[in-house]
C-alpha cells in the first residue's frame, strides 16, 4: 500500500443512502451511490488502517481488506455508529442519510385513493453530532453537500456539530458529488482551509485520507 502510514490506526466510514421506509413497499431515500465513502474506505485500508465501512444500500463491491456493515435506516446507521465510535481513531461520515423518517410506517402497502396523501415525516438523529458529542470522541470529518453558499454552510456544520474538519462539495455542479465518478471538495478545519480539485474520487479520497491524517498529527484527540 501507500507506505502504511496509518499502521495501527482504526477508522470507520459511513456511506450511501439511508432508506426510510413508508410502508412494507416504498421508501424514501436520495442520489448517494456509496462512491465517495467506498474510495475513502479503500484509502484508509491501503494506507495501513483498519477500516469498518457503514453503509446504506448501495450496488458496490467491497474494498479488499475493508469490514463492511450494511443498514437500511438512519437509525441503523446510527446505532452501528455509536457502537464503533469507541473503538476507532477516525470517524468520516460521507454517507447521505435522510433528515427526516416516516413518523408512522404503515402495516400494509397503502392504497391508492384520495387525491392527495400527506405523510408526517419526523427528524431522524444526527448521526455524526452524536459520534462528535461522545465522551473520547473520535477524531471526527463530517461532509456537506450544498447548493448554495458552500463556504458559509460547510463552517456553519462545522460548528453547530462540533466536528474536527468538514469536506464540503457543491453537488449542484455538473461532475461532482452524487453518484459522478470525479467530485471536489473544499476542506475546513479550525486551523485552516485546502482546495482539492476536480478529480475521480478514488484520486480524492487518497488526498483526502492524507490530509486528515496530517492534521489529527498536528493536534491528537485527547
Ligand atoms: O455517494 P456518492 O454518490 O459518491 O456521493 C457523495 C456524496 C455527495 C453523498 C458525499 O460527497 C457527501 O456530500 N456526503 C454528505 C451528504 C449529506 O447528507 O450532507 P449534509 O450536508 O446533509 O450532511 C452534513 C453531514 O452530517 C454529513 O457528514 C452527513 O453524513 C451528516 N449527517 C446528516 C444528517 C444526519 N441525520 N446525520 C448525519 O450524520
Amino acid at each position: 500500500g501507500d507506505s502504511d502510514y496509518l499502521a495501527g490506526q482504526t477508522w470507520v466510514i459511513t456511506a450511501g443512502p439511508t432508506r426510510e421506509p413508508m410502508d412494507p413497499v416504498r421508501f424514501i431515500s436520495n442520489h448517494s451511490s456509496g462512491k465517495m465513502g467506498f474510495a475513502i474506505a479503500r484509502a484508509a485500508q491501503q494506507a495501513g488502517a483498519k477500516v469498518y465501512l457503514i453503509c446504506g444500500p448501495v450496488q458496490l463491491a467491497t474494498p479488499a481488506g475493508v469490514e463492511r456493515i450494511d443498514v437500511e435506516t438512519a437509525i441503523d446507521m446510527q446505532t452501528q455508529a455509536l457502537q464503533l465510535a469507541l473503538k476507532t481513531d477516525v470517524f468520516v461520515a460521507c454517507a447521505a442519510v435522510a433528515d427526516y423518517r416516516v413518523a408512522q410506517v404503515a402495516e400494509q402497502k397503502i392504497k391508492k385513493s384520495s387525491q392527495q396523501l400527506q405523510l408526517l415525516l419526523e427528524k431522524n438523529p444526527d448521526i455524526v453530532a452524536s459520534v462528535a458529542a461522545l465522551d473520547n470522541a473520535p477524531f471526527t470529518v463530517g461532509f456537506a453537500a450544498e447548493t448554495e453558499n458552500v463556504e458559509t454552510y460547510a463552517q456553519q456544520k462545522l460548528q453547530r456539530k462540533n466536528l474536527q474538519m468538514i469536506c464540503a462539495n457543491n453537488v449542484s455542479t455538473p461532475g461532482h458529488g452524487f453518484n459522478s465518478d470525479t467530485n471536489a471538495l473544499s476542506l475546513y478545519w479550525r486551523g485552516g482551509n485546502l482546495k482539492l480539485p476536480l478529480t475521480s474520487k478514488q484520486e480524492l479520497a487518497r488526498q483526502l485520507v492524507q490530509h486528515i491524517a496530517s492534521v489529527l498529527k498536528e493536534c491528537p484527540q485527547p
